[in-house]
């Protein structure tokens, strides 16, 4: 059913709308992995993870909102259901427990890699389909881009 008239012909939006699903998914389970980091942290540096957890957080439900409403704008229904998310998401999977601070920053390396493979992929997907679409990844991609350097830079010893 078609409830919103999109501004796109159906197999552009059918491209854009399915990067913008796509990438729903996976902020909505980096915000989730940052999370569980978040309150399962332990170890010498727990204050300045905890915190820049946070900031993970953040930008990924603030960006799952633009995306999601981006999509909804185009006449493409949004899916952020759990069961969705379990199903599609490309987050490597989280370990369950107390989460020592190294690890937690190696574990948010490897999300933060995988997140933003996927979506420079879909940057290079939606450009002839949508170029709006494509500012809006290529804007989020900045900025999870930045916040990778700061893992990183975390990371080495
Ligand atoms: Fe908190």
């Amino acid at each position: 059913m078609t409830v919103i008239d999109s501004p796109l012909p159906d197999k552009e939006r059918e491209i854009a709308g399915s990067a913008l699903q796509a990438t729903l998914v996976d902020l909505l389970d980096l915000s989730l992995v940052a999370k569980q980091a978040h309150w399962n942290l332990y170890g010498p540096r727990f204050r300045s993870i905890h915190l820049q957890l946070d900031e993970v957080v953040t930008t990924a439900r603030d960006y799952a909102d633009v995306v999601a409403e981006r999509a909804a704008a185009l006449g493409v229904s949004p899916d952020g259901r759990t069961t969705t998310i379990t199903a599609t998401s490309g987050v490597p999977a989280f370990a369950p427990g107390w989460t020592k601070d190294v690890d937690a920053v190696e574990a948010l390396v490897r999300a933060f890699a995988a997140v933003i493979g996927r979506v420079r992929e879909r940057i290079e997907e939606t450009g002839p389909a949508d170029a709006v679409t494509q500012d809006l990844l290529i804007g989020l991609t900045a900025d999870l881009e930045k916040q990778s350097w700061m893992f990183q830079a975390e990371n080495r010893r």
